[in-house]
């Protein structure tokens, strides 16, 4: 069975104080979960991973960062490489945002790239692929996702492949508060195992954890995580809430025993 994985994308917000503060929080309110059972990751902006990663340091929620470049280190100002990330504590980072990519230039390229780049220094990147509400009212849903998934994978090697997560995230449910409902988003998970599948055969599909992000809540977390190829959730908005946040992860360890 697929270990869920929740993951807290706190975007821009959040001071150092008011970052540490939040994690804090966590600590306590999440001290009952057994790490065993779920993956709890979080994603503050830059300039506070350093606080958190002490606050953290030898505790089992895992530190994220929200991107990453593609270089180890060089003349790249306003650049951050995969090996400072590592150095201040994130084993994660997430790559193609659809915020990157709508106002930022993200291609899939550049998310290969630095897919590429985050493997390489030991980091599990968290890829965000989507449509947008245009896309899926064209019927190109699967179109858009096929070509996305490609991209962003094209020249990792299985053994990486085992190192990656997928987050489907409905450019139309981000922000909006309109969440996919669980069967559509299950439809679109289900299609990017079976591409996986073809792609890198059937361990590798097995295991892949693929998370769902739009308007997750408190109140629709279950639903999701019921489904079949719903393995857990990558969260905006609820997770700059220590109490929203935790009745998510709630949610997703009382969905677990499915199928
Ligand atoms: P949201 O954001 O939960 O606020 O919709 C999700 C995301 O952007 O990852």
């Amino acid at each position: 069975m697929r270990k869920p994985i929740i993951a807290g994308n706190w975007k821009m917000y959040k001071t150092v104080a008011e970052s540490v503060d939040l994690v804090n929080r966590l600590k306590e309110s999440l001290k009952e979960v057994f790490a065993s059972k779920i993956d709890v990751v979080v994603a503050p902006v830059y300039t506070s991973l350093y606080a958190v990663s002490k606050v953290l340091s030898g505790h089992w929620i895992a530190l994220s960062a929200q991107d990453v470049f593609w270089e180890m280190e060089g003349a790249y100002t306003g650049e951050v490489s995969p090996i400072m990330l590592k150095d201040c504590g994130c084993s994660y980072t997430i790559i193609g945002h659809s915020e990157r990519r709508q106002y930022f230039g993200e291609t899939d390229e550049t998310v290969n790239r630095k897919l590429r780049a985050a493997l390489q220094a030991g980091l599990y990147p968290i890829v965000c692929v989507g449509e947008t509400l245009n896309e899926r009212e064209q019927g190109e849903t699967f179109q858009v996702v096929d070509r996305q998934v490609r991209r962003c994978l094209a020249e990792v090697s299985p053994a990486d492949m085992q190192k990656v997560i997928i987050a489907y995230e409905p450019v139309w449910a981000i922000g909006t508060g309109k969440t996919a409902t669980p069967e559509q988003a299950n439809e679109v998970h289900a299609f990017i195992r079976d591409l996986v599948f073809r792609l890198y055969g059937t361990q590798v599909a097995d295991q892949l954890r693929i998370q769902y992000g739009g308007s997750v809540k408190p109140e629709n977390t279950k639903g999701l995580m019921e489904q079949p190829d719903i393995d857990g959730a990558l969260v905006g908005g609820a997770s700059l809430k220590a109490d929203s946040f935790t009745a998510i992860v709630m949610g997703a360890l009382a969905a677990m025993g499915k199928g």
